[in-house]
């Protein structure tokens, strides 16, 4: 008999606790992905079926999870785990694609950083069939479920991905309100999934696309945010919904611009990037002690992760600012300090995130 992915076996019938008590040590899904990787009884995975590349430095994977996926969103992400040089390696993505696809199957474009592990390795490696660890989806950034009477979405470079989302579901919902797309790029040549984006703003008569270049003079507008574009291409901005994504520049500037004019409430956003950065700190004390490495080092200062690739180590992380929780480690013993909210945290035996804690003093780790 063959098995498949989609025909469950005799097998899924046996009371799946049963059967890994029986493959104890190893969980079921270490004997099931012998048979075929996308044959899980628990993990949850996506086959990709479809690379495209709209352009130079991105590519676009259609991915087919397995039947543990409970569907997301518009604007949340998952945590894709994939294996490079030997290591499981987890990133945070966030699907481009209607949280109403009717095949069920997401969308993920991911843009290939210069010195990036895991997005050079897709950008360079992803083919159909290839088959990628992810989570459920995660976050809170997205459409209310009331949608509200105008939306305006701002994005820039790979951060067109979360409200290209938003888009295309409100698209599926034959939304009335108006929406004003507005994306930044350095040219046209750098705005993934531009040929769709013109065919929906062709469709539907409330949506607005406004490219505007910084690099070049071809675009709606001409340069980087201010309040003057918004003046010009969406005048009702004050009583729209906005939702932000894109690199650290834009977000620091529309985010001022909103609270400049009272309107920090009218604004979501999700940042790809961690807004701080934990430098080493001349007054830094204390060492820290990685038990399960066997390793002590001095405190530098930085965040706990940082101080353990620092020393050779190779936690597992995914977001580096503390919203996916894939770096959370035991903190035996030791002070340490949370970068987001200042909160210190002296308790022993804690699960902390070590991409946004710094140690104070003394730290021992179950690392
Ligand atoms: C919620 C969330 C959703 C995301 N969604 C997407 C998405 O849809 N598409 C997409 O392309 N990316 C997305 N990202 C970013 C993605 O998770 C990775 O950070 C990115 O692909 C780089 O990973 P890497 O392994 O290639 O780089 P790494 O090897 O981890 O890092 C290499 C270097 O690049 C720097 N770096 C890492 N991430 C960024 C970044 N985002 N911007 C600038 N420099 C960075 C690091 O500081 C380091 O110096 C998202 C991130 C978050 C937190
Ligand atoms: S890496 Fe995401 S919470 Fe630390």
């Amino acid at each position: 008999m063959t098995i498949t992915p989609e025909a469950p076996s005799r097998a899924r019938r046996i009371p799946l606790a049963l059967l890994e008590a029986l493959a104890t040590p190893h969980a079921i899904d270490r004997y099931l992905e012998l048979v075929h990787p996308m044959l899980t009884a628990r993990e949850l995975r996506g086959e990709v079926t479809e690379v495209t590349r709209s352009t130079a430095n991105t590519v676009t994977l259609t991915v087919r999870p397995t039947r543990q996926w409970r569907g997301f969103h518009a604007g949340q992400f998952i945590r894709v785990s994939i294996e490079v040089e030997g290591v499981l390696r987890t990133r945070c993505y966030s699907p481009a694609s209607s949280q109403h696809r009717p095949d069920g199957r997401i969308e993920l474009t991911v843009k290939a950083h210069p010195d990036g592990l895991v997005s050079q390795y897709l950008h360079a490696n992803a083919r159909a069939g290839l088959v990628l660890g992810l989570s459920q989806a995660q976050g809170v950034f997205g459409l209310p479920d009331v949608r509200p009477d105008r939306v305006l979405l701002i994005s820039g470079g790979s951060g067109i991905t979360p409200v290209l989302s938003m888009l295309r579901t409100l698209c599926d919902e034959n939304y009335a309100g108006d929406v004003v797309f507005l994306h930044y790029g350095y040219t046209e040549h750098d705005v993934a999934h531009l040929v769709e984006l013109r065919e929906l703003a062709a469709r539907h008569d409330k949506v607005s696309l406004v490219l505007g270049y910084t690099d070049a003079d071809d675009g709606d507008l001409r340069g980087f945010f201010s309040l003057e574009h918004l003046e010009q291409v969406a005048p009702w901005y004050a009583d729209a919904k906005t939702f932000l994504c894109g690199p650290p520049g834009l977000m620091a500037s529309v985010r001022s611009a909103f609270d400049e004019a009272g309107l920090a409430g009218q604004l979501s956003h999700e940042d790809f990037a961690p807004a701080f950065s934990a430098a080493p700190a001349a007054d830094a004390s204390g060492r820290i002690r990685f038990t399960a490495s066997n390793l002590e080092v001095d405190n530098s200062g930085e965040t706990l992760l940082a101080q353990a690739e620092a020393a050779g180590l190779n936690p597992e992380y995914g977001c580096r600012m503390g919203i996916c929780f894939s770096c959370t480690k035991v903190k035996t013993s030791g002070c340490t300090q949370n970068v987001n909210t200042g909160e210190v945290d002296a308790e022993s035996e804690v699960e902390i995130q070590l991409c946004i804690s710094v140690p104070v003093g003394d730290v021992e780790l179950a690392l």
